[in-house]
C-alpha cells in the first residue's frame, strides 16, 4: 500500500451509490493468522491479503525477524524456517498494535520475545496486563526494562485460565502459544468474535486441536508441530459494515459480494430499524436505502455478538442526518468520540456527555468543511458524513483510514461517490 502522511480525501456530496462491490479480507482476522503462521514448520500462503498499511506492517515486523516473504497479486508466502531474531522491531511495533499478536506465536516458537510497548490507534488507553497475566499463568517469565518487555518460558503449565474481559487480542496469543506446547489449556470467557473462529480454523487445519472457538469455552490440546498450509481467511464485517453505512446514508442500491450476513447481524437489525431494506444469503448483502433514515434512539457497543465498537463510529455518522435523536454509549474504548467534534465542523448537532456517550440529534443536512481523521474507523466515518455533506469536504490524516481500508476511495467512486485522494 502507498500511503503518506499528506493523503487527504476531496469529496464532492450528494451522489446517491449503486452497484456491486467485493469485501476485501478481515484485517483482524488476517493479522493474527499472518503472525501464527511463524509457528509453521513449513511455508504458509495466506490469500486475498488485503492491500492495506497494518498489513503492511505486520510484513515487514516479519520479515525483519527474519522469515522469507514472497507476495504473488495479493497471496502471501511466509517461510518462517530462516527466522532468527525474537526482538520485534521496537518502531514498527509501536506503530500497530498488532505486534502484540506475535507474542503467542513467538513463545510457541522459541520460548522468548521482546517487544516494545505496542501502539496503534489513538482510541484510549489499550492496556496489555490480561496478555500479560495469561502468560505469567501458563509458565511465562515477564521483565520490563525501560520500554522493552521481555518474555521468556520458564515452564510451560498448561491450565485454566479466566479473561476477567474477553479480550480479542490475549484469547488470540493463548491459543496461539498453547497450541504448539504439550497439555490441556482452557480458556473461560474467551473472546468470540467471528476473528477468532478463523485463527483457530487456520491454526486446525495446520494441525492444532482446538475446541469451542466461538462458544464461551475453548479448550486447547497441544501438538508437537504445525504444517504449513494454503488458507484463504474470512471477509471483513467492519469494511462490509461501513460500505452498507454508507448506502443507507447516501442513498442507494449496493450488493455486496463476498460478505458474511451473520457476522453483521447487529449491524443488519440497526438498519432495518432506520428504514434499509436489506436481504442476504449466504455471502451476498443487498442493501437499498430511499428515503432519510429514522433514528434508532439507542446503541450501545458490546462484545460479539453484541454491537461492534469498530462499526459504532459508522452509527454516529449516520446518526448525524437520521430524523430524530439518537444516545451513543461506547463500551469497549476509552476515547472513540474524537470524531465527534471533527463531525461537528460539518454541522453535525452532538452534544459530547462523557468520554463514553454522546447524544445525536439528527440534521436534515451536513455541510462540507475541512476535517481530520483521528483513528481508522472514526476516519471512515468522516468520509461517509463527507459523502453526503453539501459541497467539498476535506479529510486528512489519510494513512490511519489506510490501515485497514483497501483504496476506500476506489470502493466509493466506483459506486458512483465522488472522492478523490490528493497527495
Ligand atoms: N484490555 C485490557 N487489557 C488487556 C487487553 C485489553 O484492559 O490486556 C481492554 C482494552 O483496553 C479494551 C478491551 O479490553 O477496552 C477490549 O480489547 P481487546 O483486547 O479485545 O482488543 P484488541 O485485541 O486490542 C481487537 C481489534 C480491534 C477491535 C477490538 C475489539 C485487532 C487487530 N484489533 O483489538 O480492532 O476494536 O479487538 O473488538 O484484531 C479496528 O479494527 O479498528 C480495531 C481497533
Amino acid at each position: 500500500m502507498r500511503s503518506s502522511f499528506v493523503d487527504k480525501f476531496f469529496i464532492h456530496g450528494g451522489n446517491r451509490l449503486n452497484g456491486t462491490i467485493e469485501i476485501q479480507t478481515s484485517k483482524n482476522a488476517v493479522l493474527p493468522i499472518l503472525s501464527a503462521s511463524i509457528m509453521a514448520s513449513s511455508p504458509v500462503t495466506i490469500e486475498k491479503v488485503p492491500d492495506i498499511l497494518d498489513c503492511d506492517n505486520m510484513l515487514r515486523i516479519l520479515d525483519k525477524l527474519g522469515a522469507k516473504i514472497n507476495v504473488a497479486n495479493s497471496n502471501v508466502t511466509i517461510d518462517p524456517r530462516t527466522i532468527g531474531d525474537i526482538k520485534i522491531d521496537c518502531k514498527l511495533s509501536r506503530t500497530m498494535r498488532s505486534s502484540v499478536f506475535l507474542l503467542g506465536a513467538m513463545l510457541a516458537r522459541f520460548d522468548n520475545a521482546c517487544i516494545s510497548m505496542p501502539g496503534g490507534c489513538n482510541i484510549g488507553n489499550r492496556p496489555i496486563d490480561i496478555h500479560i497475566d495469561a502468560f505469567k499463568k501458563l509458565g511465562v517469565r515477564v521483565e520490563q526494562e525501560g520500554d522493552e518487555i521481555h518474555f521468556r518460558v520458564e515452564k510451560f503449565c498448561p491450565t485454566k485460565i479466566k479473561l476477567k474481559i474477553p479480550s480479542v487480542g490475549a484469547t488470540e496469543n493463548i491459543i496461539e502459544f498453547a497450541c504448539l506446547r504439550r497439555g490441556k489449556t482452557t480458556i473461560l470467557n474467551p473472546a468470540r468474535e467471528p476473528e477468532i473462529v478463523d485463527l483457530c480454523n487456520f491454526l486446525a487445519s495446520m494441525g492444532a486441536k482446538i475446541y469451542g472457538a466461538g462458544s464461551k469455552k475453548i479448550t486447547i490440546y497441544g501438538v508437537d508441530r504445525l504444517d504449513g498450509i494454503r488458507y484463504k481467511p474470512i471477509s471483513d464485517r467492519i469494511v462490509a459494515g461501513t460500505i452498507m453505512c454508507a448506502t443507507a446514508m447516501c442513498g442507494g442500491d449496493v450488493t455486496l459480494l463476498n460478505a458474511i450476513p451473520e457476522h453483521n447481524h447487529s449491524l443488519i437489525k440497526k438498519l432495518i430499524k432506520m428504514g434499509c431494506q436489506i436481504k442476504s444469503n449466504s455471502d451476498i448483502i443487498h442493501i437499498r436505502s430511499d428515503s432519510r433514515l429514522n433514528s434508532i434512539s439507542k446503541l450501545s457497543t458490546g462484545y460479539y455478538p453484541k454491537f461492534p465498537t469498530d462499526l459504532q463510529s459508522m452509527i454516529l455518522a449516520l446518526s448525524t442526518t437520521a430524523s430524530g435523536r439518537t444516545s451513543i454509549k461506547e463500551n469497549i474504548f476509552s476515547n472513540r468520540f474524537n470524531t465527534a467534534n471533527e463531525l461537528k465542523s460539518l454541522c453535525a448537532n452532538i452534544d459530547i456527555i462523557s468520554s463514553s456517550n454522546v447524544i445525536v440529534n439528527g440534521v436534515k443536512e451536513l455541510h462540507g468543511s475541512e476535517v481530520n481523521s483521528q483513528d481508522l474507523r472514526g476516519g471512515a466515518s468522516l468520509v461517509l458524513a463527507g459523502l453526503v455533506a453539501k459541497g467539498e469536504t476535506i479529510v486528512n490524516n489519510v494513512h490511519y483510514i489506510d490501515r485497514g481500508y483497501e483504496y476506500l476511495e476506489n470502493s466509493l467512486s466506483k459506486l458512483g461517490a465522488d472522492i478523490k485522494r490528493i497527495r
